[in-house]
């Protein structure tokens, strides 16, 4: 489940550092887990309960990849962009000298909240309360008044891990990652060839839907609801032919014809496929052709914006991008639709969808939203309304966990796997904590 570089324990003990306040919750959770029969949905605390809930903050939010933002965001030395997830605010600033860097939003005198704005442009951050201030690298610059034998050294932002790989920022806030190495090389084999790090937000929508966020990725991961739910994704792409076991011939035409293309254009075909499924315990890349007629994920299959990055030509298909717990981007030969989630309680969810297009594309002339929106926002809202209508089922005593379509439903099913061993190993893990106490005593 986790990269090979990745020792365990270390992980744990940080897990078990999150939790301590919660010392009777481990036996609560197990007793949880025990229940959740694999093939079915969970149970209706884990989409409703506080504890729980808080349980997912310190098993998979604190523990995994997190997507943050976009490079394009910090193109220019000094830009900023603050992420608030839980109870951190992280700052993704583009240091002047060392490149992508990020740091917990966090004076180091006192505590304060050191910006409060969402983005912008600065070479220092000054605490707002006592104006300690802060510049490249995190470094402590100044501080008035504190006297003989303070040493600026010991008071630097605290660093968060942060990865740039394709045009995308993630981040970890714990201090043992899941190796990135792996996903790094199948993302830019699929992704850089868009350009995304040279491409720029040409619009993005805040949503805050009323579900559990595994409820939003639940949804993400089938395409069992699609034919009565998407009409506009289904006339553009495979998947539901694919589950349905359709347009064989034609599915397979399209492949061959694709992966030329992709060939001639220098990319990697080996993930070239149909598949939906993830290529890594929290990850997928793979690229997938577009029905016939359509040369991107628009409501009429024409270009929405000009080429990005490599390409030559519009008929690309789309690489598809997926990563847990937050993420997931279809991105074509012209723009790119990024979705990112951000839990702000047991029922609710921020949720970013952000499209992006060449740097120099302008708008008015080279795109325009009312063409380059409406085919992911319709497809996202339709979404985000079933995902608000299970959260409101769920939430009645009348729910009870229902069984998976194992075909239609086989990605979810590793997404709820997944899931729970996240939380199960911790679970694990802590209920033995007095019986290792007690040996390490003896
Ligand atoms: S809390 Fe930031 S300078 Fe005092
Ligand atoms: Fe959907």
């Amino acid at each position: 489940m986790w990269g090979q570089t990745e020792s365990r324990q270390p992980r744990l003990n940080e897990l078990a550092d999150g939790l301590n306040e919660f010392p009777d919750q481990p036996s609560r959770l197990l007793a949880l887990l025990n229940e959740y029969v694999p093939g079915r949905s969970l149970s209706r605390p884990f989409y409703l309960d506080p504890t729980v809930y808080q349980w997912d903050w310190e098993a998979v939010w604190k523990t995994g990849w997190i997507f943050a933002a976009h490079a394009c965001e910090i193109s220019h030395p000094g830009d900023y962009v603050v992420l608030n997830i839980g109870d951190e605010s992280v700052i993704l600033w583009h240091d002047p000298q060392t490149g992508y860097a990020a740091f917990h939003n966090v004076c180091r005198h006192r505590g304060t909240r050191l910006c409060q704005d969402p983005c912008g442009r600065t070479q220092s951050f000054v605490c707002p309360y006592h104006r300690w201030t802060y510049g490249s690298t995190g470094k402590l610059l100044s501080a008035q008044g504190m006297g003989v034998g303070f040493d600026p050294r010991d008071y630097e932002l605290h660093p968060v891990r942060l990865e740039e790989a394709a045009g995308l920022l993630f981040l970890h806030l714990g201090e043992c990652p899941p190796d990135f190495l792996p996903f790094r090389v199948q993302l830019e084999s699929e992704l850089l060839p868009h350009g995304l790090a040279g491409a720029k937000v040409a619009h993005y929508i805040d949503y805050e839907v009323r579900a559990n966020w595994k409820l939003i990725v639940e949804n993400n991961r089938e395409c069992y609801h699609c034919l009565s739910n998407h009409p506009e994704y289904i006339a553009a792409t495979y998947d539901l032919a694919r589950d349905r076991g359709e347009f064989h011939h034609e599915l397979e035409e399209r492949l061959d014809a694709a992966r030329k293309v992709w060939r001639l254009s220098g990319m990697a075909d080996d993930r070239v496929n149909y598949s939906s499924e993830m290529s890594g315990a929290w990850y997928r890349t793979n690229r997938t052709p577009l029905r016939v007629g359509y040369l991107t994920e628009s409501l009429d299959g024409q270009p929405v914006a000009p080429l990005l990055g490599v390409f030559q030509t519009y008929d690309m298909g789309t690489a598809r991008i997926t990563t847990y717990p937050n993420f997931w981007c279809h991105a074509n030969s012209d723009h790119a639709v990024t979705t990112q989630l951000i839990p702000l309680a047991p029922d609710l969810t921020r949720i970013r969808v952000t499209w992006l297009v060449h740097a120099e594309a302008v708008l008015g002339r080279d795109y325009s939203l009312e063409r380059l929106l409406p085919f992911w926002q319709r497809t996202s809202e339709q979404d985000w309304e079933l995902c608000h209508a299970q959260q409101q089922g769920v939430r009645s005593s009348a729910y009870q966990p229902g069984p998976y379509a194992e075909h239609w439903e086989k990605n979810v099913i590793q997404f709820v796997n997944w899931y729970v061993e996240q939380l199960r190993e911790t679970a694990d893990w802590l209920s033995q904590r007095p019986k290792r106490a007690i040996d390490a005593a003896t």
